[in-house]
Formats: structure tokens, sequence, C-alpha cells
């Protein structure tokens, strides 16, 4: 370890966690302890490059183990946390929700009452400065109609198990804040895309079902509405939130990028047809397509598919100066590319594991697929 400041951050080898533990150590100014459990969701080879780097500790272990938790603030002495282990998907807390209470509620009350114990400890100066960041998800706010945006201030309506799971740990961390003082910020994001998000998430499954010449499962009429952001300007969102935030406060971050899923679909099919065309590629040739688009399917719906998302990011662009850099057409791209020239780490996380459960559990999308 050198002698920056030393941060913990949980579930640094996930999809976000791994852009932004490579945002902290690049910044230069932190070492990092990057406490995760290896879940499905994980990928050891997105940080593999970090292996032995001075500023980089990696702990396999669950937030859940509160002994564990204890040890690694006593070890390190952090000057703050960013919490972002969680169970992240939608679509398997609708087939079982244990795992997200679980790793969700409980290891975020876990890694609270570690940190408040820890933080009780600290001398008045190291007391005032220490920060609990708590990243969290437009989800907790529910659905929106056709107009209108979320912001700090839209009252909590999760939908799915997975946005319950995550608004019961937003609560959490503000009632850590409002009764013992803990300092604490949440931020409230939007849709990421870009390299490492495993493919059971929306852009990286269409990217690579596509290139494998199998069918993009759109669910519904494709009409639902995400705002989409890049992560590295999500991950830079939080490392402003946590450096110049003020603690009990709340903020919301978005790409002020609103895309009907069906919209993205062909998007990604286009930019695919020119930078891979099917014609170029043996087995999609034989397949006789001509183009990506040929391969989108309308399934079944997801349960209780949120409608539409769309953040109103003022409060951040206003008081801490943030804004994203990366446009949408850019970021696709670079996206796409990413996944196309990283086959080694794509076969990682697509085993058989993977693959079975998707056969055991989709079973609504694949009823509808076989007609
Ligand atoms: P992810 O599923 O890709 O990664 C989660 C990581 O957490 C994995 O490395 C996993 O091994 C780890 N983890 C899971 N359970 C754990 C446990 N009990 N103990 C220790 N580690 C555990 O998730 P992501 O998409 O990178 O999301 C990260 C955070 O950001 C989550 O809190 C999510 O709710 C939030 N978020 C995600 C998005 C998005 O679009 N992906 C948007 C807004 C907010
Ligand atoms: O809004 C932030 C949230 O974004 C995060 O909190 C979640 O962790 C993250 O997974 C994401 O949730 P979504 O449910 O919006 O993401 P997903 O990629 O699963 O789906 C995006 C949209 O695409 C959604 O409307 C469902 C649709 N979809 C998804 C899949 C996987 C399809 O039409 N077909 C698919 O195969």
């Amino acid at each position: 370890m050198t002698n920056k400041q030393t941060v913990i951050v949980t579930g640094g080898c996930g999809f976000i966690g791994a852009n932004f533990v490579r945002l902290l150590i690049q910044s230069g100014a932190y070492n990092v302890v990057n406490l995760d459990a290896l879940t499905y969701a994980a990928n050891p080879l997105s940080l593999a490059d970090l292996e032995g780097h001075p500023q980089y500790t990696f702990v396999k272990g669950n937030i859940t183990d509160r002994a564990l938790v204890a040890s690694l603030f006593e070890k390190y002495q952090p000057a703050g946390i960013f919490h972002l282990a969680a169970e992240s998907h939608v679509d398997r807390s609708i087939v079982n929700a244990e795992d997200f209470v679980q790793t969700n509620v409980v290891g975020t009350y876990t890694l609270l009452e570690a940190a408040r114990a820890y933080w009780n400890s600290l001398p008045q100066e190291r007391k005032e400065t220490f920060r609990f960041l708590h990243v969290s998800t437009d989800e907790v706010f529910g659905s929106l109609g056709p107009d209108g945006w979320f912001t700090e201030e839209t009252p909590y309506a999760p939908n799915s198990p997975y946005s319950a799971s995550k608004a019961a740990s937003d609560h959490f961390v503000r009632a850590f804040h409002h009764t013992y003082g803990l300092p604490a910020i949440i931020t409230n994001c939007s849709n990421n895309y870009g390299p490492y998000q495993f493919p059971e998430k929306m852009i990286p499954l269409m990217i690579l079902n596509a290139i494998s010449g199998k069918p993009l499962p759109v669910y519904g009429d494709g009409s639902n509405v995400r705002d989409w952001l890049y992560v590295e300007d999500h991950c830079k969102a939080v490392k402003l939130a946590f450096e110049k935030g003020t603690p009990g406060e709340v903020y919301v971050i978005g790409g002020n990028n609103e895309q009907k899923n069906i919209n993205l679909v062909h998007k990604i099919c286009d930019i695919l047809d020119e930078v891979a065309p099917p014609a170029e590629v043996p087995q999609l040739h034989q397949q006789g397509l001509k183009s990506y688009r040929e391969l989108i399917r309308f399934v079944t719906d997801r349960p209780g598919h949120d409608k539409r998302y769309a953040i109103n990011p003022a409060k951040i662009r206003r008081e801490l100066g943030w804004q994203p850099e990366v446009g949408f057409e850019a970021g696709l791209r670079r996206t796409i590319d990413w996944y196309l020239h990283h086959p080694e780490w794509v076969d990682q996380v697509s085993s058989g594991a993977y693959g079975e459960w998707i056969k055991k559990n989709y079973a609504w999308r694949e009823a509808k697929e076989a007609k």
C-alpha cells in the first residue's frame, strides 16, 4: 500500500465496480481495497491487470460477514467506503428474490453497522471527512408516464423485488445518517452501459446474441424507455459525490438520453451491420442473414415491466459541476467495439452454468420464442 487515501470499494469485480476501481486507481489519489464475493456477476478477468498493483488490494468475501467487514475497517483505517455490491438484475429478482434481500438489504445494513462502529472510533477531524457513499438506482422511484423526470424529491415506489431491495437499502442508509449522524451520501443513477457488463443485461445481450446469429428478444412491444449513461460518466459522478457532496444528501444521476428499447436494438443492429457485416461472418453468411435486424423477436413481456425511466440531473450539475462527457452514439460504438475485441472475457462469463440458468429460469421468454 502507498501513502494515498485508502478507501473500501464493495462489488469492485462487477460491471460498474470494475470501471470504478480503475478510475480511482488511475486518478492516483487512492489505495483501493476491493471487497467482492465473486458471484456469477463478477469476472476476475475484469481487473486481472491490477493484480500486484501497489494501490490495489483484493479481498474475496461477503458483505453480510460482519466480522470480516469490521476487520477490514480495523486493518485499513479507510477514509470512506463506496458501496456498489448488489444483486442487480431485475429478471433474476423476479425468479427468486432471496439473494437480493440478503445482499442488498442485510449486506447494506451489515456495512452500515460496521462503518458506524469504526466511524465512532475515529478522531474528530477524520470523523468529519469520512464518507459512506451508497450507490443506488433510479428504479426505486418506480415508473414514469410519458412526461416528467425523477428528481431527488420523487417519492419511492419500487415495483420489482430488485428495486424493493434497493429501496430498503437506501432507507437504511438514510436512517443511519438521520439517527446516528453517519456521513452518508446516496446516488441514484439511471441505466449504465459500457465495457465489462454481464451479458444478461440488455445491451451486451443484444450485441453478443447478434454476432452469434441468435434471436434478439425484445420484451413486450419494445416501447419501454430507459435513460442510458456511459459507465465512466457514472463513475466520475460517484467519485465527485464522495469528494464534494454533502453528507445526508441524495444526488440523482442520468444522461438526459432517453431511448425506446426497440430503437436502441435497431441502433445496435445498424452499427453491427457496418462494423461486422453478416456477409463477412462465415456462419451468419451461411444462415443467409443480410442485416442483424432480421434477428429481432418480440417476446413475452417482463412481469411488472416499468414503462419509462428518466432523470433530471440538475442538482449534481449545479452543485457539483458534473456533466456527462460521452455522447450516446460514441459510447455505443465504443461498447460494441469492446465486446467484439474481448472474446476471452465473454467466454469466461458465458460458461455452461450461465447458459443452464437461462434455460431453466426464463420460462416466459422461451415460451414465446418457441412459437
Ligand atoms: P453487477 O451485478 O455487475 O456486479 C455486482 C458485484 O457485486 C459483483 O462483482 C458481485 O460479485 C458483487 N457482489 C454481489 N453480492 C455480493 C455480496 N453479498 N458480497 C460481496 N460482493 C457481492 O452490478 P452493477 O451493474 O455493476 O451494479 C453495481 C451497483 O450499481 C449496484 O448497487 C446497482 O444496484 C447499482 N446500479 C446499477 C446500474 C446499472 O445500470 N447497472 C444503474 C444504477 C445503479
Ligand atoms: O435503471 C437502473 C437499472 O438499470 C439498474 O438498477 C439495474 O441494476 C440494471 O440492470 C438496469 O435495469 P433494467 O431492468 O432497466 O436493465 P436491463 O438491461 O435488464 O433491461 C433494459 C430494458 O430492456 C428493460 O426495459 C427490459 C428490456 N429488455 C431486457 C432484456 C435483458 C429486453 O427487451 N430484452 C432483454 O433481453
